[in-house]
């Protein structure tokens, strides 16, 4: 994002409306059902929107009026309050350059769904082994993933981000619409019931510390927190929009679209899997598996196949082109290199690391890092290790180093902050020894020095 962008979001609903397009995106429509779905249901939605209401409420108020007070992303900003702290800056900027390439890997996946769908496979789509055999491949995932990730490149490289952003007034309201139907029909199949009433409602039998840090890992990557985004996005807002009102549209516009995913996808997974553990614990092709179902079930299903994926790309792109520009916007200012050797740079570098994700689900399928999948691996290093890392630290930094007060006094500038209490104390106790714990044992956890 370069610097004549700054002055960019004239209002409130520009700014509203950009930052949502980077939040909502692949996080919400594959990886808030397929975790949903693994960690309990109605558990997991209820630990979500609690966190969200909570940590992502004043991580997310503390980020953009950090951006905001500096006028600078994410490494110069700490770096200007405080010298001592720019590492957290540095940490944060390393977190896109890791979910870039096995994003991309998912982008190539639903691309492809979409040319299957337009090609007349729908049918072939919605049969259980489809999936499988198409990842397991070689080539054809290598070749969709590159695709998706080139794609990217020329839309960063172009710096078409204008009529990206003109795009997006137009399709999220679609997409918008088109999970609300998609959302009713799923949850009036026959058999869906149980599946709604898994999704809704807590079975507190089922909670545990794993459920707390998937939820939180889940609700940094899809509001794109603890990365810097938000900084960034922070540092192009004008002084006079409310930024507390603006928190509030933003995790309501995201969370709404993650709700409503799983609306679609989880009572599916009943109606034509039976809701077995082994069906709700599929991971990341839950989506790519049970949808393709729903629409075959459907009258016309191919054509909302074709538009529902067109929509998934759509957002997946405006998501991956927030994540590219990032990566290559730290690029050109560190290694005081130009645009295109970034972008190249950045491209070979994902490809290389999205090769593993896409190949360890074929020919690499043995190799496991602590007994995780390449994909599953690069996941959680950036979601449930350096994301948390990157609260706490922003958490302690602002409730202790610049003061809650710094923020407060930026949040003011534009009207009354109204939960500043709230933010307060969660800034300086609630969310640093929240996470810390969490921390901890899902370290110890993955490494097998105890089950959970
Ligand atoms: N928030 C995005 C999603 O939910 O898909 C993922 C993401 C996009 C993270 C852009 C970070 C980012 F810069």
């Amino acid at each position: 994002m370069n610097n004549e962008k700054r002055s960019n979001f004239t209002g409130k609903i520009g700014f509203v409306l950009a930052a949502a397009g980077s939040a909502v995106g692949l996080g919400n429509l594959w990886r808030f059902p397929y975790l949903a779905a693994k960690y309990g249901g109605g558990i997991f939605l209820l630990v979500y929107i609690l966190l969200a209401v909570s940590f992502g409420f004043a991580l997310m108020t503390a980020e953009i009026a950090i951006g905001r007070k500096t006028g600078l992303s994410a490494i110069g900003a700490f770096k200007a309050l405080n010298k001592k702290y720019s590492f957290i800056g540095y940490v944060a900027a390393l977190i896109p350059a890791i979910i870039l390439p096995y994003y991309s890997v998912i982008g190539g996946w639903v691309t492809k769904y979409l040319y299957a769908f337009i090609s007349g496979g729908a049918k072939a789509a919605a049969d259980d082994a489809y999936f499988g055999g198409f990842i397991s491949q070689t080539a054809q995932p290598v070749l969709w993933f590159v695709i998706f990730l080139g794609a990217t490149a020329l839309i960063v490289l172009g710096g078409v981000e204008k009529g990206v952003e003109k795009v997006s007034k137009l399709m999220m309201p679609v997409l918008v619409v088109l999970s609300i139907f998609i959302a009713i029909y799923s949850v009036c199949m026959p058999g869906a019931i149980e599946g709604v009433k898994y999704y809704i409602m807590p079975d507190f039998s089922k909670f545990s510390v794993t459920t707390v840090l998937a939820a939180m890992g889940q609700l940094f990557y899809s509001m794109s927190l603890a990365m810097g985004i938000m900084i960034t996005y922070g540092s192009y807002m004008k002084k006079d929009v409310n930024l507390e009102s603006s928190v509030t549209q933003i995790e309501l516009f995201d969370t709404g679209i993650a709700f409503l995913a799983g609306l679609m996808i989880i009572p599916a997974v009943f109606v034509f899997s039976g809701g077995t553990p082994e069906a709700l614990g599929k991971g990341p092709s839950l989506m790519f598996v049970t949808l393709p179902k729903v629409f075959e079930s459907m009258a016309g299903g191919t054509y909302i196949g074709i538009l529902f994926f067109l929509l998934v790309l759509f957002a997946a792109l405006t998501s991956s082109i927030s994540l590219m520009e990032t990566v290559v916007s730290i690029l050109c200012d560190k290694l005081k290199i130009g645009r295109k050797l970034s972008c190249l740079l950045v491209f070979v570098f994902s490809v290389v690391l999205g090769l593993l994700s896409s190949l360890g689900y074929g020919v690499w399928a043995e190799v496991k890092i602590i007994g995780l999948q390449f994909l599953d691996f690069f996941d959680f290093i950036s979601n449930s290790v350096l994301m948390p890392v990157v609260a706490f630290f922003t958490c302690v930094f602002v409730g202790y180093v610049i003061k809650p007060e710094a923020i407060s006094e930026e949040v003011e500038l534009s009207g009354k902050f109204r939960r500043k209490a709230l933010f307060n104390v969660v800034i300086k106790y609630i969310a640093p020894v929240c996470i810390v714990l969490i921390l901890i044992s899902s370290v110890l956890e993955a490494f097998g020095v105890f089950k959970i």
